[in-house]
């Protein structure tokens, strides 16, 4: 199985891969994740995206192509793979298909703006693992702290709210154009395309997202 998520930031991307990665038993490949690894390792990558991730703009489109293509390429890969927050422009779309990577199924989650700057102010993450909480939503058994680990969650720098209304800017000129790219099957061969509701409770939209897929 190979799918795309797509949605505006704080749409549960990240929170329905989860259960996806685990129903199929495929890797997550969050381009932003693997980005802020390496912000957190002070690599030389990390060094050069920090400041445009702080500031709610998207990184290059070579150093995003380069990074999914050496990791599509790892063994883990073989059998499938989830992306979550790519491709994110019309060029990052396109290199896929140049590269005659086959894709099964892009999966929407929409939701309106108003309830992403929501969201993204509760959000908490387990830095080490990229599991996903939300104080009110989806809080952890304990305040503040990861189930399985048991350590410390941490809020996002580019989860301030004027950093999110910047991150929603760019999503729709330059993340939404490929909702119709994909819908009109404008990749190499046909994907499946579905948009699934992502307001509501996580429960309910993770069966949607299931039968989705199962389609
Ligand atoms: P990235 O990490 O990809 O962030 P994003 O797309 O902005 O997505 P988020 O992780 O913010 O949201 P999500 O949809 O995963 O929501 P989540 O499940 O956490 O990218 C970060 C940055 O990296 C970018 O800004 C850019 O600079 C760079 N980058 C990354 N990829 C790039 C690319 N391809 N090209 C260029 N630059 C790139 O849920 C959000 C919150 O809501 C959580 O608290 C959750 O618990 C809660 N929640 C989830 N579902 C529900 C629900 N149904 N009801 C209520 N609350 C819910």
């Amino acid at each position: 199985m190979r799918v795309i998520l797509l949605g505006p930031p704080g749409a549960g991307k990240g929170t329905q891969a989860q259960f996806i990665c685990d129903e199929y038993q495929i890797p997550q490949i969050s381009t932003g994740g693997m980005l802020r690894a390496a912000v957190r390792a002070e690599t030389l990558l990390g060094s050069r995206v920090k400041q445009v991730m702080d500031s709610g703009d998207l990184v290059s489109d070579d150093i995003i192509i380069t990074l999914v293509k050496e990791r599509i390429a790892q063994p883990d890969c073989a059998n499938g793979f989830l992306f979550d927050g790519f491709p994110r422009t019309i060029v990052q779309a396109r290199s896929l298909a140049e590269a005659e990577i086959d894709l099964d199924c892009v999966l929407e989650i929409a939701v309106p703006d108003e309830e992403i700057v929501r969201r993204l102010s509760g959000r908490r993450v387990h830095e080490a693992s990229g599991r996903v909480y939300h104080v009110v939503f989806n809080p952890p058994r304990q305040a503040e702290i990861d189930d399985e680990s048991g350590d410390v969650l941490v809020q996002r720098e580019d989860d301030k709210e004027e950093t999110v209304r910047q991150r929603l800017v760019v999503y729709h000129s330059q993340t939404y154009p490929l909702v119709e790219f994909y819908r009109q099957g404008s990749h190499s061969n046909p994907v499946k395309y579905h948009e699934v509701n992502g307001l509501g409770d996580v429960e309910v939209i993770r069966a949607a997202v299931m039968n989705a897929l199962a389609s």
